[in-house]
């Protein structure tokens, strides 16, 4: 559906390997690259703290965290917004503070936490067509692209209404068209799930799934949807008070109710059950299953050692 907008800039994403991270020859490269000793606000709010990570290419990465943990600073200074941090942010090996906003822009794009900070226009075609119009399209092909991003985020035959008019789920869905029409390599998304209905969230989860398996997207997603995580991320980083506590996989990172309590998180509700009938009931499950299709599997093995 999208397959048009996705491909106009030529990335490179062809060598894309997406999970299969490979050998050390064929690792795929950092885009970003993120070393921040501190970032304090004018205020005196300390908001990010020592830290590292490095989102390479083909990666679909989480932040987790609290609110107030700095996800969406982080987020922000990874897309070149909040230059005053002490530290270095490389996007593909050059220093973010030196590029021009158009250099960010054409690789990096950042859909906000709160879709009234993002769209501006008065109609839905208007917004979601001012990326691709500024970037140079001509009009057909900006009809198109708005076209193929309003149908994948659900919102076909909503190109006339006045943006002012719609709920806020509906705005949320709209934001991220408008980044989709001009087609980034590299996404920041700031809680793109917040707000949208059950199924709303897991489509959404889907449609990036597919930018990233099909189309070559790298993404960076703040998120507490943390039941969802596990069926699609392939990494995470845990945000406790600005610094990250951990990172890993969501195997390597779901681990212990007590550890996610500790930085006001949980784990997936299919987990937290398994872990209980396992450490209350004793129940002989060998180990911690994050999803319902893992959970259903490890049960009936259980489940048969009982009959046995
Ligand atoms: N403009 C600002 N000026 C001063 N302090 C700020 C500003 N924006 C955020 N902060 C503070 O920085 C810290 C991190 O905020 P941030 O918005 O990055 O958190 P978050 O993880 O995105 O939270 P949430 O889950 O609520 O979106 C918080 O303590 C917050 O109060
Ligand atoms: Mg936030």
């Amino acid at each position: 559906m999208l397959d048009h907008i996705h491909h106009y800039h030529g990335s490179g994403v062809e060598n894309m390997t997406g999970k299969n991270s490979g050998g050390k020859d064929t690792a795929p490269r950092t885009r970003l690259s993120v070393r921040i000793d501190s970032y304090v606000y004018p205020d005196g709010t300390n908001a990010l703290s020592a830290m590292a990570l490095d989102i390479r290419e083909g990666e679909f990465v989480g932040i987790l965290g609290s609110n107030g943990s700095g996800k969406t600073t982080l987020l922000k200074v990874m897309d070149g917004l909040m230059k005053d941090f002490k530290g270095d942010v490389l996007l593909d090996g050059m220093d973010i503070r030196k590029l021009a906003p158009k250099e960010i822009y054409r690789k990096v794009g950042l859909v906000f936490q709160n879709p009234d900070d993002q769209l501006f226009a008065s109609t839905v075609f208007e917004d979601v067509a001012f990326g691709p119009t500024n970037m140079g399209f001509p009009e057909k092909d900006v009809s198109e692209r708005v076209k193929s991003a309003l149908a994948a985020v659900d919102m076909s035959g909503y190109a006339k209404k006045s943006i002012h008019n719609l709920s806020f789920g509906q705005k949320k869905r709209i934001c991220i068209a408008g980044l989709l029409a001009m087609g980034h390599d590299i996404l920041l998304l700031d809680e793109p799930t917040a707000g949208l209905d059950p199924m709303g969230e897991y489509r959404m989860m889907h449609l990036l799934q597919k930018l990233n398996r099909e189309d070559g997207v790298t993404i960076v997603m703040a998120t507490h949807s943390v039941d969802l995580v596990p069926l699609f991320l392939h990494k995470l980083y845990i945000l406790s008070k600005g610094a990250i506590v951990r990172g890993g996989t969501p195997e390597d990172v779901f681990t212990a109710p007590e550890e996610m309590a500790n930085v006001k998180l949980r784990l997936p509700h299919i987990a937290e059950l398994i872990h209980s009938l396992k450490h209350k009931d004793k129940l002989p499950f060998d180990k911690l299953p994050l999803t319902i299709g893992e959970a259903r599997r490890e049960i009936l093995k259980v489940a048969s050692k009982s009959k046995d």
